[in-house]
């Protein structure tokens, strides 16, 4: 594999990449974050270059990170509120006069300037129509001439899977026999998008993980990630689970990931029916679907807690488990490393794809 041909690639879902790629950029990305903690200086690679990012919705990890990363590659990140004092860019349909401005036009003006273009988008700013987001990032794509980034759109978080990956090889070493479980969690908010689990159940599937989704019948996630992950598990000679069975699906797993996102009627038609009341009502019929310590003693000894960030504690998880960061020789919670290692996966993509 040529990893010169990374440069000006986008980075909009791990489905575009191959294994053998991913396992590349987490090489770079292990190699950058060693090299970096002996002190080594790396702002030569992106000497003088600029990231755009744009945030339709907030966030402490992925701001701080990309900007970190930037830095640390000496270039700049320059950050971009639709909220605020900016022409919120906008597709064909959703504009607005001199409110919006088109995609087309301000993907074409920030590739005239700048190196890349990082986006975030979900939920509230496209109205909760499934796959509107995405179609914004792959148009951006199609306009821009420097790679696009996603910083997490209504389908998929490909940044978080990589920080993912690379915790679960940093911790045990590989994938193979690795049990991966994603499954959802209670949190008294549904305005959650479904792009971290179906991330993960796609970076866990593609390198191999025995993965196990776990979910109430609510929940269902998006058929063509499912069909991907099958089609995955079928390549690795691995296996692909869907359950119903909270108390079940964790019994030895090696990696315990439940997290929130929105029941399928919060979305619009035709994936769901525009409703927060039903959604909320389903949601309440699952306030034990948390992560207790008893639940975290049924997984393999060695189990890592796993979580995004930001956690509803008390809602998805306790304390307790979160808080149990010590390794002591059981499981154990991993969040802070999996934060961190979005500085090095992001750093790792940056530094090839951009030129
Ligand atoms: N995990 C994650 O994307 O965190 P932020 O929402 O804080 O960016």
């Amino acid at each position: 594999m040529r990893t010169d041909s990374f440069r000006g690639r986008d980075f909009i879902t791990l489905l575009d990449w191959t294994k053998e790629e991913v396992e590349a950029i987490l090489d770079v990305a292990t190699d950058l974050k060693r090299r970096r903690a002996q002190g080594e200086d790396h702002r030569h690679l992106l000497a003088a270059q600029t990231l755009f990012m744009i945030f339709y919705n907030d966030s402490i990890r992925t701001r701080n990170s990309f900007e970190a990363g930037m830095t640390q590659l000496g270039g700049h990140a320059h950050f971009l509120d639709p909220g605020g004092r900016m022409y919120t860019p906008a597709l064909p349909g959703d504009e607005v006069a001199y409110t919006t401005e088109r995609v087309s036009d301000v993907a074409r003006v920030l590739a005239r300037m700048g190196e890349a273009i990082a986006i975030r988008c979900y939920g509230d700013p496209v109205k909760w129509v499934y796959g509107r987001a995405n179609e914004l990032i792959r148009n951006f794509a199609y306009w821009a001439d420097i790679p696009v980034l996603n910083m997490e759109d209504d389908k998929y978080h490909p940044f978080q899977a990589l920080a993912d990956l690379l915790t679960v090889r940093e911790k045990f070493g590989g994938f193979k026999g690795v049990k991966f479980v994603m499954s959802w969690a209670y949190s008294a908010s549904v305005h959650k998008p479904r792009a971290v689990p179906q991330s993960a159940i796609i970076g866990a599937s593609m390198m191999g993980c025995d993965t196990v989704l776990c979910h109430p019948p609510e929940m269902d996630l998006d058929p063509e990630v499912i069909q991907a992950c099958e089609q995955y598990a079928a390549m690795n000679g691995s296996s692909f689970e869907i359950t119903e069975d909270f108390n079940t699906a964790f019994e030895g797993a090696h990696v315990v990931y439940p997290k929130a996102w929105a029941p399928k009627v919060f979305f619009k038609p035709p994936v769901g029916e525009d409703s927060e009341a039903k959604a909320q009502e389903i949601n309440q019929k699952y306030t034990n679907w948390i992560m207790t310590r008893e639940l975290m003693e049924t997984a393999d000894q060695r189990a890592i807690y796993m979580h995004c960030l930001p956690a509803d504690r008390s809602q998805e998880v306790t304390d307790e488990v979160i808080d149990k960061t010590e390794d002591d020789g059981g499981w154990r919670s991993v969040v802070f490393d999996e934060a961190e290692n979005r500085l090095h996966v992001q750093k790792a993509v940056m530094s090839l794809v951009m030129r």
